[in-house]
């Protein structure tokens, strides 16, 4: 069933270091934000993706957008302080569709046959996220105290795309600017309503690009999927 995409890509990678977007960076020879963008490219189902963007990246994305061949992107629209923000000024874009994908620019790993099992959960059950579980054990700290070890077997690693009916995830958001509420992710915001959302299994390689480290896996994964 057809979806549209939003893609937060206004930030602007201080983890990374790199002086400048870690989205314009360039992996194998392609910079990330084209990357992820060619994965919703490429899916038939995909009706059109919603870029927030910062106004001083807009030139560069636009001939970047151009020179790969990117046809999708309906708009680009100015992110906001945090990444919060840029979902719901880019959510408010988007019409004529029930379900939307919230997708990171910065996992440029995704591969097309996650979004339809997620696309379709979200449809029958509102909101659903792509998840991994835990490989590292987790502990609660005070200071450097530990008070408690949580049980890993139910212990999941969120990450986008995270898919929502539209209505359940503009009035999310709706309601946590209503509340000055901030979530490190969007369903987070549907969480606090009461709602469901449901965790299709992800994988691995969906990595986020945060720091300087992750160029070095995103480069051994290129390599890895062009042999
Ligand atoms: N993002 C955004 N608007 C913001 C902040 C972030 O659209 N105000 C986007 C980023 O471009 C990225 C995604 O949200 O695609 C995830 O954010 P993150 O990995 O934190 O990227 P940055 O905010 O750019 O990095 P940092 O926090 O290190 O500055
Ligand atoms: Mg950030």
């Amino acid at each position: 069933m057809s979806y549209q995409a939003i893609l937060p890509a206004a930030g602007q990678g201080k983890r990374m270091g790199a002086g400048k977007n870690k989205l314009l960076l360039e992996i194998g020879n392609v910079p990330v934000f084209i990357h992820t963008l060619r994965v919703f490219e490429n899916d038939p189902e995909c009706t059109g993706v919603f870029l927030a963007i910062n106004p001083q990246d807009e030139e560069e994305m636009r001939v970047l957008l151009k020179k790969h061949q990117i046809t999708k992107v309906a708009a680009m629209v100015e992110g906001g302080k945090e990444r919060q923000h840029s979902v719901y000024n880019a959510a408010k874009a988007a019409s004529g569709v029930e379900v939307v994908l919230v997708h990171d620019a910065a996992r440029p790993f995704i591969t097309r046959d996650l979004l339809q099992p997620l696309e379709k959960a979200a449809r029958e059950k509102g909101a659903a996220v792509l998840a991994v579980p835990l490989k590292d054990t987790v502990k609660k700290a005070d200071g450097n105290l530990i008070t408690e070890t949580l049980e890993r077997s139910c212990l999941w690693a969120v990450q986008t795309p995270q898919a929502f009916r539209v209505s359940s995830l503009l009035e999310a958001h709706r309601k946590a600017e209503e509340d000055s509420f901030l979530g490190t992710d969007d369903a987070s915001l549907v969480e606090r309503l009461g709602k469901e959302v449901v965790i299709v299994e992800g994988s691995y390689d969906n990595i986020k690009l945060t720091t300087p480290e992750d160029i070095y896996f995103a480069e051994a994964i290129i390599k890895k999927r062009s042999n």
